[in-house]
């Protein structure tokens, strides 16, 4: 399906767009994914309303941007399993994704980007924050610039999903393993260059981010404290309320993302799909 009709409104000063006269469900023509994609890079989280997505067409419309992930410690759907079900019921007291982090940078090579569908969204609360890492990264002094684009960090994900960890094993309502032995540690730059754009963004995070690498984990706790605290600065975020129908689909190289915890007693019901590596078509 060719979309003549597609709107992109931007919603903040550091990121975030909203995108309309699209039918994602439909199989899209190369132009129109190409315009989302462009849209994406740029404005590094985009948004939709009022969409009607099975799993089975999630699935389709992630494929278009690259190849999907299948979770290592979150069970995919039956049938599906590179959907994942971002549930939370009314006696939960914990939420999936409730901290800042960037998805799966615990990984060797990290995800690219996620696609997030909201499927039962609470009366009230419930919204996702989103903070630009390139606004981030733009707002330090040159000088702290030229020193973190010489370190790598050392990611895990560890505090999240091994036995110690502190919040995968209370979350009732999802399926979540958790890891056996050792989870693996990954370095990755403190500034990522993006691909596509060349922007430069930090990315360290608060959920993954254990240490400087080549640094204790004393050394590195000021240095990460302060980009912790930085790199959430109100005028690097855009916030989403969703409704039922709602898609946001965000770049993973460049925010941030926290899914709030505050509609106690309610149902949220999300459908996740992560793209692991670049679109097919380059
Ligand atoms: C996540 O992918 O971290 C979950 C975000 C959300 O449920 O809002």
């Amino acid at each position: 399906m060719v979309s003549n009709s597609m709107n992109i409104r931007r919603v903040a000063g550091a990121l975030g767009a909203e995108i309309s006269g699209v039918d994602l469900a439909q199989p899209l023509d190369d132009q129109t994914i190409l315009r989302i994609r462009r849209a994406l890079v740029e404005h590094q989280v985009v948004f939709f309303r009022d969409q009607i997505l099975t799993p089975e067409a999630q699935v389709r419309l992630g494929a278009r941007f690259g190849s999907l992930n299948i979770h290592p410690y979150v069970a995919g759907m039956a049938g599906h399993p590179e959907v994942m079900e971002i549930i939370k019921e009314p006696e939960d007291r914990v939420n999936f994704g409730g901290g800042w982090h960037s998805d799966m940078s615990f990984l060797p090579a990290p995800a690219i980007a996620s696609i997030l569908y909201g499927v039962e969204i609470p009366d009230f609360g419930g919204d996702t924050l989103f903070a630009s890492q390139a606004a981030a990264f733009e707002a330090l002094s040159p000088g702290l610039q030229r020193t973190l684009e010489g370190l790598n960090a050392v990611h895990s994900a560890g505090r999240e999903y091994s036995p110690q960890g502190h919040s995968a094993q209370k979350r009732k309502s999802m399926a979540v393993a958790e890891a056996e032995g050792a989870v693996g540690e990954f370095v990755h730059p403190v500034v990522l260059i993006h691909p596509e754009t060349g922007r430069k963004a930090l990315y360290v995070n608060p959920a993954f981010t254990l240490r400087i690498e080549g640094w204790t984990k004393r050394e590195s706790r000021p240095l990460l404290h302060f980009l912790f605290e930085h790199c959430r600065y109100e005028a690097f975020t855009c916030r989403f309320a969703w409704s039922a129908g709602s898609v946001a689909i965000w770049d993973n190289r460049s925010v941030w993302h926290f899914a709030l915890n505050d509609y106690a007693g309610q149902r949220r019901h999300m459908r996740r799909v992560t793209i692991d590596a670049g679109p097919p078509d380059g």
